[in-house]
């Protein structure tokens, strides 16, 4: 099994939208719930730490990339003032996102089908920029980094939220036993074999994410962005990443 889900992270390398696409696309129906229940509520601290980021600059227009569902969006339109923009290639989970924002009749959300790697915006349009589990995804971190800071302004904010690896020995047999055993038999159970297939894949794929860029090179990609006083702070044991930085 770990070697069939090898062979898919490597050829998400190779031809990595289509691969990302076709794992969210079987998901958006109960991805919400699923996403809080699998991660035992961690999510919303995670989520909430990275939009407390963006809050103080009170920004007009934010940018949340890889919205998924619109989780994230939702959340900004919340804590914030701004006109918010969400973005991601999977349609499924766009629609399911345009669903709940319809739900709640927020207006300052709109929803749109764009690629991380390469956005339809000008060159500074957003005060703020989230995204989040996003790099695992993309083939270039570093060039697609530098693609979400274009459009942010200069002394915007960006913050991220990925999944990370517990760095102590002592919680990593744990993480390993969660992301090996009880995320894909979980997922199968309360989401069927499409969710069985994201919680086989979760594990080594974030291993493997880190094993070719380990949190410092995360920061070096961010500076290298030009994104300054940029912070990190792992949560859970390790098991979230929270960033956040400046626009140079
Ligand atoms: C784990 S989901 C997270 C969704 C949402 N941010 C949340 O926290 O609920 C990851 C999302 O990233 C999107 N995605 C993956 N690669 C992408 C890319 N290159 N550009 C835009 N979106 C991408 C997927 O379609 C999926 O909806």
């Amino acid at each position: 099994m770990p070697g069939r889900v090898m062979r898919a992270v490597r050829r998400s390398r190779e031809e990595p939208n289509a691969f990302a696409r076709q794992l969210f696309a079987g998901l958006p129906r109960r991805y919400d719930l699923l996403e809080e229940g699998l991660s035992f509520g961690q999510n919303r601290r995670w989520r909430t730490a990275m939009v407390d980021a963006v809050v103080p600059g009170r920004p007009r227009r934010v940018l949340d990339v890889a919205t998924g569902t619109a989780g994230v969006a939702l959340m900004l339109a919340d804590r914030t003032d701004a006109e918010i923009v969400g973005v991601d290639l999977t349609e499924e989970m766009l629609r399911q996102g345009q669903a709940r924002v319809d739900a709640r009749a927020e207006t300052r959300v709109r929803l749109a089908v764009a690629r991380a790697e390469r956005l339809p915006f000008d060159d500074g349009a957003f005060d703020a920029l989230t995204f989040t589990y996003l790099l695992r995804y993309v083939a270039d971190p570093a060039a697609t980094l530098r693609e979400l800071a274009r459009v942010v302004r200069p002394g915007g904010t960006v913050a991220s939220l990925e999944f990370a690896v517990p760095p102590r020995p002592v919680w990593l047999p744990a993480w390993r036993l969660y992301t090996r055993l009880v995320l894909p038999a979980a997922g199968l159970i309360a989401g069927g074999p499409e969710w069985a297939r994201v919680g086989r894949f979760l594990g080594p794929s974030i291993e493997e994410h880190y094993r070719h860029h380990p949190v410092e090179a995360h920061v070096r990609m961010w500076q290298e962005a030009g994104l300054e006083d940029v912070r990190v702070r792992t949560m859970s044991l390790g098991g979230g990443l929270v960033m956040h930085g400046r626009r140079a």
